[in-house]
């Protein structure tokens, strides 16, 4: 098997059965976002522990089967790492996390909508709790 077809194993994988699918109730964080170019959809939910790190993390969505394994691999990927963490994952982070580098444009989005949406959830986080501390 080469490694595009490990790869294109795995995302199936995970597209299947999507790990940490579902809502959290009650949860700190909730973000949304979709594709412009097909409409796809990913949700994501997160309960912030008291040390400000990500305590549990769910996701809803519907899509492709990129989108979705992305969205599932990224909410394992995220489970305990501090917030912080979510402000520096980059394009590369996501490529590896998928195990591949020769996306096309077009599947690249597809790739990144669910980090778009995690780092859009913790930036409005991050953004209300500071203007928290400057009301008390
Ligand atoms: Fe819609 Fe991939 S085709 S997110």
């Amino acid at each position: 098997m080469s490694s595009s077809d490990i790869y294109r194993e795995l995302i199936l994988d995970y597209y299947r059965n999507p790990r940490n699918f579902g809502k959290l109730d009650p949860r700190d964080i909730d973000a949304r976002d979709s594709n412009p170019l097909c409409g796809d959809e990913v949700e994501i939910q997160i309960k912030v522990s008291a040390d400000n790190k990500i305590g549990e993390i769910k996701f809803l969505g519907k899509g492709c089967a990129i989108s979705q394994a992305s969205a599932s691999m990224l909410t394992e990927l995220a489970k305990g790492k501090p917030l912080e963490w979510a402000k520096e994952l980059s394009k590369e982070d996501i490529l590896k996390m998928l195990g591949t580098s020769d996306l096309g444009p077009a599947r690249i989005k597809c790739a990144l909508l669910s980090m778009k949406v995690l780092k859009s959830g913790v930036y409005e986080y991050l953004g209300a709790s500071m203007a928290d501390t400057v009301d008390h």
